[in-house]
């Protein structure tokens, strides 16, 4: 690939909060669901564009718990896809040798939906170029609830003594915890929102917000995420100085 990117200083975790499908839908007179079918071909673009760069971990905000209210063709329509999409590519995911995972409150999708992902996940799972992350059902707050109560049963239980409780203690139990911290948490459509998304994760993660619609996010799009992140100067909490 002919780029200026930098491949020694890759962000390791690149989060993408897939927006705008909607409204590019409504901009061309079309059903909001026409959105989400041509944002499915933006998530193979960006799937690939990372893979080929040489990106590690790359986690994708598909369905959120509060997208659970949106009417029932939408949710129907974008569980179908998921389905669809994940049978598709799979021979993809094989090939190159990337590995899908999902985080959220898996147990709330459909059966069909699920017996697809666990099949994926199972196949790829010794994949070890990429983990490609989708967010399904997922909500930040409700993540970090269901780690407070692991740590107080633990507590209880006298398995850890409430003074040793650090960081690590949390990342352990995050549906995260195969990956590092995100680096780079791109939204797209112009909204300037993190929406529950990974909230923890992002301490120190650098924000990109781009006006282009989900379904218009293309290559040149990605690289351009990276190359502003790679010209930005990460302190986390120290003066240029000592770094
Ligand atoms: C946000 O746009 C997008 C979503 C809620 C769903 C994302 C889903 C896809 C990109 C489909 C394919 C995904 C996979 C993993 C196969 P919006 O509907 O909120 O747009 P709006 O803000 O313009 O209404």
């Amino acid at each position: 690939m002919n780029t200026t990117i930098d491949l020694h200083n890759l962000p390791q975790h690149v989060a993408v909060i897939m927006d705008g499908n909607g409204r590019w839908a409504k901009k061309q007179g079309l059903m909001r669901v026409r959105g989400h079918e041509k944002g499915a071909q933006a998530v193979r673009d960006t799937v690939e564009t990372c893979a080929e760069l040489g990106i590690k971990n790359l986690t994708l905000y598909a369905f959120s718990t509060e997208n659970w209210k949106r009417p029932k063709l939408e949710v129907d329509t974008l569980m179908k896809l998921l389905v669809s999409s994940l049978r598709k590519e799979l021979p993809t995911l094989q090939k190159n040798n990337i590995s899908l995972k999902a985080v959220g409150s898996l147990q709330l999708l459909p059966i069909s939906a699920k017996k697809q992902l666990d099949e994926v996940i199972e196949a790829t799972s010794h994949n070890s170029r990429m983990n490609l992350t989708l967010a399904l059902s997922y909500g930040s707050r409700e993540e970090l609830i269901a780690v407070i109560k692991k740590v107080a049963s633990k507590v209880k239980t006298n398995e850890i003594d409430v003074e040793d409780i650090d960081q690590d203690t949390i990342n352990n139990l995050l549906y995260t915890n195969y990956m590092p911290d995100v680096d780079l948490l791109i939204r797209t459509s112009g909204e300037q929102r993190i929406s529950n998304f990974l909230l923890w994760q992002i301490a120190y993660a650098e924000l990109y917000f781009t006006e282009v619609l989900w379904p218009d996010f293309r290559k040149e799009h990605l690289i351009e995420a990276i190359e502003n992140y790679q010209n930005r100067e990460r302190r986390f909490g120290k003066t240029s100085e000592q770094l």
